[in-house]
């Protein structure tokens, strides 16, 4: 369960800091009701907690108070809404349970997700979390001892900026450990695609474990999940999501223009940024 905190404004979070970095690290969430933050408390607020987490927010400025690119870009999923021929129902899934990046060496671990506008009804457009370190802990000893050491081996497509894109071709692969430790934490993190389309297991591994690791997706991701927590959004929400443990999804039920965020991504070290 998500817990949405309420009656809580920026002051009062800067104040009591040190509670929502222990906070963050636990519950890898934090969901805020109405905290209507501007671009700068949005900035200073990531700063603040990454200084104290070991994160650092989206820009080779630091903390230079110029805003950062990525801060002022306002996300509606306008790309998403372009792979699709028809409206994708509340009941759906919009965007597919994901590891940010999982393919990159040096992916975001953390955001911030400022809800600027909701107009379509509460329960649609619903974000879905699901923490991969309680997930690895509830595993077997055995298919621990097997995955501890495992390379998974993804396929994906990337475009110029190495993004990725949701293609049918998959021309680029890459090894990758399915567990690693948290930089934060130091929990061990199941580190795997949740839908099939993006990865291959290697071809030497007994079939009884790849039906072992579906099936743990499947149980995952399903709609009765014990694993999942899904949040409502209202204007002004505040979501600030560890992305190293939580894999997330996003239903639909909304229209393009209907619900848009402002995002600040945060890296283990500052990245350059591409304009
Ligand atoms: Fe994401």
């Amino acid at each position: 369960m998500i817990e949405k905190i309420y009656n809580q404004k920026y002051k009062d979070i800067i104040s009591n800091i040190d509670y929502y970095v222990e906070k963050f690290l636990l519950d890898g969430v934090l969901f805020f009701h109405d905290l209507e933050l501007d671009k700068f408390q949005e900035w200073n607020l990531m700063c603040l907690l990454g200084d104290k987490v070991g994160f650092k927010p989206n820009s080779s400025f630091g903390s230079n108070p110029i805003l950062p690119y990525s801060s002022l870009i306002n996300e509606d999923h306008k790309n998403t809404f372009e792979r699709y021929d028809r409206h994708i129902l509340d009941n759906e899934i919009f965007i597919e349970w994901h590891l940010e990046n999982l393919h990159k060496d040096t992916p975001q671990v953390a955001a911030l997700w400022n809800m600027i506008k909701v107009t379509c009804p509460k329960d649609y457009g619903k974000t879905g979390f699901i923490n991969m370190a309680n997930l690895y802990s509830d595993l077997s000893i055995d298919l621990k001892n097997f995955l501890d050491n495992f390379e998974i081996e993804l396929t994906f497509d990337t475009d110029p900026s190495g993004t990725l894109m949701l293609t049918n071709s998959k021309n680029e692969f890459k090894k990758m450990l399915a567990v690693k430790n948290h930089p934060y934490t130091n929990k061990k993190v199941l580190r795997i695609p949740l839908y099939k389309d993006e990865y291959n297991f290697a071809k030497d591994i007994e079939q009884n474990k790849i039906n072992e690791i579906q099936s743990i997706i499947e149980l995952a991701i399903s709609e009765d999940s014990k694993y999942s927590n899904w949040i409502m959004w209202e204007k002004n929400d505040v979501v600030i999501v560890d992305l190293f443990v939580m894999a997330h999804a996003v239903k639909g039920g909304f229209y393009l223009g209907e619900r848009i965020f402002s995002r600040i991504w945060a890296y283990e070290d500052n990245v350059d940024i591409v304009l």
